[in-house]
């Protein structure tokens, strides 16, 4: 290694280490990082709010003011939890890692990632189904290999590996209802929740594959390292679960 790289490698380490001291000197992220018992990750997007309402019920109240903030952790107001706002996909990587000790994030991503979590409730939120379809009136043409488009490429595989149809995979990450109407694939697996994106885009359901609902999972040491507090968070939530139930 020349003395040039050696210096510039010194020098970006000596950065690094300046950078992460002032981390570590930061009172404000000492006391986010070491207060809260536990750490969850929450779905950004459309389960965001229904999980929240969930916790609300289950005594977990998150005030106005931290959810109208742009930051991505948040504590709810008793401090005991610590928030963490991440794309659904990321959060059973947060969970499996131990980042985050539990997290709210639908079946459908569960059954396509290969996250090892423990699952041990089913929230009844974001109720929704993993379907194939099709252009409503497309002839069925049975004859060599169906182009499938999706953003669930293990699901959609699955799926068809089971039946024996020949599928070619056409990975996408959304809008997933245009490739029929443009030509990019014969067929989807998609998420349908109220059916109003397959029909505006003129597509009609060929199949349910499974259904999904949110799911609370929890990270197998947290389980046991944590368990206490783990078990005050499934019980609350069981019992805001039960409490809707009976209302309904
Ligand atoms: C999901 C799903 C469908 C849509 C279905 O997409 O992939 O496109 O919602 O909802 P509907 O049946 O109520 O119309 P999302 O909104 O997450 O956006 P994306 O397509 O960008 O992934």
């Amino acid at each position: 290694m020349s003395d040039e790289s050696r210096q510039e490698g010194e020098r970006l380490r000596g950065s690094y280490n300046a950078a992460a001291g002032s981390v570590h000197d930061s009172s404000l992220i000492t006391h986010h990082l070491s207060l809260p018992a536990l750490t969850v990750a929450l779905p950004k997007g459309r389960m965001q709010d229904e999980a929240l309402t969930l916790l609300k019920r289950a005594g977990v109240e998150v005030s106005s003011g931290e959810l109208a903030s742009r930051r991505l952790a948040i504590e709810d107001a008793s401090g005991r939890y610590r928030f963490v706002l991440v794309k659904p996909a990321d959060v059973p990587v947060y969970v499996e890692h131990g980042i985050a000790d539990c997290g709210v994030v639908g079946r459908d991503v569960l059954l396509e990632s290969e996250a090892d979590v423990l699952q041990p409730l089913d929230l009844q939120i974001s109720r929704c189904r993993i379907v194939v379809a099709a252009l409503t009136n497309a002839s069925q043409d049975d004859h060599g290999m169906m182009h499938v488009a999706t953003k669930y490429p293990r699901i959609a595989a699955t799926h068809f590996g089971a039946r024996g149809v020949p599928v070619e995979i056409i990975e996408l990450s959304g809008s997933v209802e245009l490739a029929p109407m443009l030509g990019l694939a014969d067929c989807i697996v998609d998420l349908v929740e109220t059916g109003r994106t397959l029909a505006d885009n003129g597509l009609s359901i060929v199949e349910t594959i499974t259904e999904s609902t949110g799911r609370l999972v929890v990270n197998r040491a947290s389980y046991q390292l944590k368990a206490e507090a783990v078990a005050e968070l499934i019980s609350a939530l069981g019992a805001a679960l039960e409490s809707g139930t009976r209302k309904a």
